[in-house]
């Protein structure tokens, strides 16, 4: 393709996508398509002569588009969002066109220092601890895989990353943790036998006594406690483990404390929602994703630790040819993570701030989570409808209840879900709490509305009355 080509289609693609992210609202959120659908209608041979743009593009409409999931649908209430924007989308543009790949300060000096200074930016308006030092990861799955790898060496005064691991070191969570956590800690070769997951108190957030209990059990059998993962807005409900209270218990058997926000951490954005973040001074290190609620379009992971040292003597390696003259005067991101390429992802994050400012991002938020609070209200109106957890942050979990069995109940209300999901307006997910099959609708999406809260609410009702009068 010629520069005038690649002129031409670049103003037809955004053309196409300003229209797409209007018109997303009338398309079903859920894609309709059959597994193998999609790859029966690719060629099993890459083609030999290069093809035009316009064969290429036209199989993008008709082929790939129909089997997407449309995450920026208004409609969307599914799992937690990954939300662009219009700034971020447009960065990611100039991101591919600019094809720097970061590994080392020299290989792109804007990259290492726009990162430095966003995440600085990042750390005040989220008002977590001075002194914190950011780094961006791909995703909460990496960052805490990162976090794991640094206790682990911290636990053994680095010397697994020497000889390997030698001694039985435990990891904690709490019963409703997410499963990077134990993704993470079989990579990192603690074993699974070796996490612990303490339980939930009625509100599904860990409970500090038992994590005490855990931890003074296996010091007696002999363990060495390496970690505890606290997290703020779980996955199934958004339950906030009690931080200043585990971070106590942490500080006091020497563990490494790791906060996984992923979706919630967004939230702290907003002066009022900071309560979550009291005993955050116990931190080691932290995690949130602007690729979820922060309008930065996936990927975008932002990590952050205490003290970069054990970060930095994890993962540093000082092969000749990655060597630079101003090695001791700069940030080589490299040695911050896994991966030694990097994508230049601090420039979407730079526009997104900039381009809505931090008022607007809480203005953002504090919509979707009023809009939250009214779907509850909502729900909680309805003797018909329960409300399963605490509404938090923007995901409201419920379930229809109208006294049946829970045997029953479960089968209805995954009906309820199925059929939800099969008209394409709205796409909810599940979780099961306590047993119990339990919608989650969650609030989240750039473009969703008040009126669209309203329609999915109307939907799930009049859904609900069928379901009930065939029961
Ligand atoms: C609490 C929590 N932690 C971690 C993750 C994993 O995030 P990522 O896809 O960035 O690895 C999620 C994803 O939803 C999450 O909810």
């Amino acid at each position: 393709m010629d520069n005038e080509l690649f002129r031409r289609y670049g103003h037809e693609f955004v053309d196409w996508l300003a229209d797409y992210m209007v018109n997303v609202e009338n398309l079903p959120v859920m894609s309709r398509l059959n597994p193998g659908e999609i790859k029966a209608r690719i060629p099993a041979e890459a083609p030999q002569r290069g093809e035009s743009m316009d064969r290429i593009f036209d199989d993008f409409k008709t082929i790939i588009l129909p089997g997407m999931t449309h995450w920026q649908h208004p409609g969307w209430h599914a799992y937690f969002p990954a939300n662009n924007s219009p700034a971020s989308v447009l960065a990611e543009l100039l991101t591919a066109g600019l094809g720097a790949q970061g590994m080392v300060w020299q290989t792109s000096p804007a990259a290492a220092e726009l990162e430095d200074a966003v995440l600085e930016w990042l750390r005040k308006m989220l008002g977590l601890p001075e002194g914190m030092a950011g780094v961006i990861q791909d995703t909460a799955s990496t960052a805490t895989l990162c976090a794991l790898l640094s206790a682990r060496e911290k636990a053994t005064d680095f010397e697994s990353n020497e000889k390997g691991l030698k001694r039985g070191l435990t990891v904690y969570a709490s019963e409703e943790t997410h499963s990077s956590i134990e993704k993470g800690v079989k990579i990192a070769g603690f074993g699974r036998a070796n996490l612990r997951l303490i339980p939930t108190d009625a509100e599904f957030a860990m409970v500090p006594e038992k994590l005490e209990e855990a931890i003074r059990k296996d010091k007696e059998q002999g363990f060495q406690p390496a970690c505890v993962v606290a997290t703020l807005g779980t996955t199934s409900s958004t339950a906030v483990d009690p931080l200043r209270a585990i971070g106590a218990i942490a500080r006091r058997h020497g563990t490494w404390l790791h906060v996984d926000a992923a979706y919630a951490g967004t939230a702290a954005v907003l002066p009022e929602m900071r309560w979550m973040l009291d005993g955050a001074e116990d931190m080691d290190s932290f995690v949130f994703n602007p690729h979820k609620w922060m309008l930065t379009n996936f990927d975008c992971s932002a990590y952050y630790v205490k003290d970069p040292g054990p970060l930095l003597r994890t993962f540093e390696v000082h092969p000749e040819y990655l060597k630079t003259g101003v090695d001791p005067y700069v940030k080589n991101y490299r040695d911050w993570g896994i991966q030694l390429g990097r994508r230049f992802r601090a420039l979407k994050l730079w526009f997104v701030i900039r381009s809505y400012g931090v008022e607007g991002l809480q203005a953002f938020v504090r919509e979707h989570l009023r809009l939250a609070r009214l779907f509850k209200s909502w729900v909680e109106a309805e003797p018909k409808f329960e409300l399963m957890a605490p509404v938090r942050f923007g995901l409201v979990c419920f379930r229809l209840n109208d006294g049946l069995d829970i045997g029953t109940l479960n089968r209805l209300n995954k009906e309820l879900l199925d059929r939800l999901n099969a008209t394409g307006k709205v796409y909810l997910s599940h979780t099961v709490l306590n047993g119990k099959f339990t919608l989650r609708m969650v609030i989240g999406q750039r473009t969703t509305a008040e009126r669209h809260v309203r329609a999915a609410w109307e939907l799930i009702r009049s859904i609900s009355s069928e379901l009930l009068q065939n029961k």
